[in-house]
């Protein structure tokens, strides 16, 4: 039997018998990938889309912490059918008419703040996953904020017990492609990456496995890119260094350059997606009451935001929160609720709550678990704020810059 045939038939069973993954697709700079992960030295597996066999070649060698080869293959313009290792996988969409928008997905294990990763009430991101999955998107949005188990799980801690921490597969593992699975199998994805992914936190892992740019170790910053969105106009932005607690004019003077050549040209109904919130409140268990959100990327864009955008779509802060800034700037989108300890704003902003300068003219919060469910109606976009459990937490409506949710 040939390698090929050989790999086409049993590279399935030998992904399931090593707990390794099975094959996504996701956007990148140039368009789709889709990618794999193999044992360490392992061949990657046979890729054919539309029937026709595509290279896959590795993207990140196996290395320190990290005994996986991850596989890319550059997916064709029009991939209405694929495989990878006879596996089927969603193709890149044609139409997107319902997305899933999640964030700030993983298990907090730093120092004394501890979640129960073993304990699915605690910790609900595989619940999310599934349950977010089963309402069929068409593409998956996560915001940022994959990896969150950075020291180990203390003694006197069950909840958590036997959990691996630190940026290693074992982490990623257990932490993103695990519970991951019923959402990447649903649908291609839009990764954003967060603080989570900085290289001195799970960073090693986001550019092995993620990361939408050709691999090349980990690095503070990427250029933005338009995502390849029939229908859609997405500006993914990585600022996973940004300084969010105070102003740092010098990632700023970074950002800022990005931007300003990011937006030249950029069409009318543009999304900007980043991980964290340009205009939020921030309160939340590690900020003081009454804080506010971004101070490093309102002085980036400070001037330039055209009015080309009409939404900033983000997490960071572990709620969902919607602002609306009537049409002054862009409508803020804040889905930070997919797992990781709910921060729990206990306020409502009003007109007093100045963010950047302007208070919101209506804003929306809720405080619970959830994903969020976006379907295309016209020109704008219905939204359902998704809790555990089937329940609706809320009700949205985008248009525009207009952003309304009860
Ligand atoms: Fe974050």
């Amino acid at each position: 039997m040939s390698r090929w045939v050989w790999t086409l038939l049993f590279w399935p069973f030998c992904a399931l018998a090593a707990d390794l993954p099975a094959p996504w697709v996701q956007a990148t700079v140039t368009g789709w990938e889709a990618r794999s992960v193999v044992a360490a030295g392992g061949s990657c597996p046979v890729v054919l889309a539309n029937g026709v066999v595509v290279a896959n070649a590795v993207r990140a060698a196996a290395g320190p912490n990290y005994p996986i080869t991850v596989c890319a293959a550059v997916l064709p313009d029009k991939t209405t059918r694929l495989t990878v290792g006879g596996v089927s996988v969603p193709p890149p969409p044609a139409r997107v008419n319902r997305i899933v928008i999640v964030g700030d997905t993983g298990c907090r294990l730093k120092g004394e703040l501890i979640q129960d990763c073993n304990d699915t009430a605690a910790w609900p991101w595989e619940r999310v996953s599934r349950e977010a999955a089963a309402q069929h998107p068409d593409l998956v949005i996560h915001v940022g904020d994959y990896e969150y188990r950075e020291t180990p799980c203390p003694a006197n801690s069950p909840g958590c017990a036997a959990s691996p921490a630190g940026d290693n597969w074992e982490v990623w593992r257990l932490d993103v492609m695990a519970p991951a699975a019923s959402l990447l199998a649903a649908a291609p994805w839009i990764v954003v990456r967060g603080n989570h992914e900085m290289c001195d936190r799970g960073g090693n892992g986001w550019f092995r496995l993620l990361d939408p740019n050709a691999y090349a170790g980990c690095v503070d910053y990427t250029p933005p890119y338009r995502a390849k969105v029939p229908g859609m106009k997405l500006l993914v932005m990585d600022t996973a260094v940004s300084n969010d607690r105070r102003l740092d004019l010098k990632q700023a003077a970074v950002y800022r350059e990005q931007f300003k050549s990011a937006v030249v040209g950029l069409p009318k109904g543009t999304w900007l997606v980043d991980h964290h919130p340009i205009w939020a409140v921030s309160e939340g268990a590690r900020v003081p009451k009454g804080s506010t959100t971004s101070p490093t990327l309102q002085k980036a864009f400070e001037g330039l935001m055209p009015d080309t955008i009409d939404a900033v779509v983000s997490g960071h802060i572990h709620d969902f929160v919607a602002y609306d800034f009537g049409g002054v700037r862009p409508a803020q989108l804040v889905v930070g609720n997919g797992g990781d300890a709910i921060d729990g704003i206990s306020e409502q902003p009003g007109a007093d709550t100045l963010i950047d300068g302007l208070a919101p003219k209506r804003s929306f919060i809720t405080t619970a678990f959830g994903f969020v469910v976006l379907d295309r109606d016209g020109a704008g976009w219905n939204g359902v704020v998704h809790g555990l459990d089937g329940a609706i937490m809320a009700r949205c409506k985008l248009a525009g810059r207009s952003l309304g949710c009860r």
